[in-house]
């Protein structure tokens, strides 16, 4: 099977997972990129059994709204029931690294706000320790060179994502050359750097349900 096709599926898995929820009050938290696109389309054939939704990106927004499915602001919501999302790189613990797409912020402010983050992605993004994907970072744009230096202090090489501004008018930093054994401990480093927005690596609120898209069928992996 194609990368994509397995998208497809986890898409698929995802929808199948909370169709059975879907009611006329129920929001839905919505993700970015390739994966998080898939399962727009196909959440848009149910878009008459729930509400509406809440976008982690303006493209996710867009998105949503083309197919006609409302959009509403986070400020307007107390707590969603769900959230679904992609990844770029996926543990079996349920730690992510995500931000690829440059929508971590906002990805993991939807996160914070729902009660199951259900992450859908494909087999290849599996791994059995973060850091081949480089992690990207959130600055603000004046503490970047700031930022750089104390990430190489932490022991990682830092590349400047150049031409890249986020919805929140901030840059990225892609961190490379990191083996990551102790997410939940780099995440909470990196943000105490003094101009880091957020980084990529979702360990304190990680996944509460992997949906991991295989040629042997969706496999599952729960807290
Ligand atoms: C967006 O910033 C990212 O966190 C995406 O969720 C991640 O990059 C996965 O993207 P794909 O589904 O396109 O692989």
């Amino acid at each position: 099977m194609t990368q994509d096709e397995l998208k497809q599926q986890a898409a698929q898995a995802a929808v199948d997972e909370i169709e059975k929820d879907l009611q006329d009050d129920v929001i839905i938290g919505v993700g970015t990129g390739s994966t998080a696109n898939m399962f727009i389309d196909l959440l848009a054939k149910h878009k008459h059994k729930f509400q509406g939704a809440v976008a982690s990106s303006e493209a996710t927004e867009l998105r949503l709204k083309e197919h006609g499915i409302e959009v509403f602001d986070l400020n307007e919501v107390t707590m969603l029931d769900v959230y679904v999302d992609g990844a770029d790189e996926v543990t079996q613990e349920l730690n992510l690294t995500k931000g690829g797409g440059f929508a971590l912020t906002r990805e993991k402010i939807v996160a914070a706000v729902s009660k199951k983050f259900i992450c859908i992605a494909d087999a290849s993004k599996a791994v059995e320790t973060l850091g081949g994907f480089a992690l990207p970072v959130e600055v603000i744009p004046m503490a970047r060179s700031y930022v750089s230096r104390q990430i190489v202090k932490l022991g990682g090489s830092p590349v400047y994502r150049e031409g890249v501004v986020t919805d929140n008018a901030n840059v990225i930093i892609d961190v490379h050359g990191l083996k990551i054994t102790d997410p939940k401990d780099l995440e909470i480093k990196l943000n105490n750097i003094v101009g880091v927005v957020t980084n990529g690596l979702f360990a304190n609120r990680n996944a509460d349900l992997l949906l991991l898209a295989t040629d042997d069928g969706v496999k599952r992996f729960e807290a």
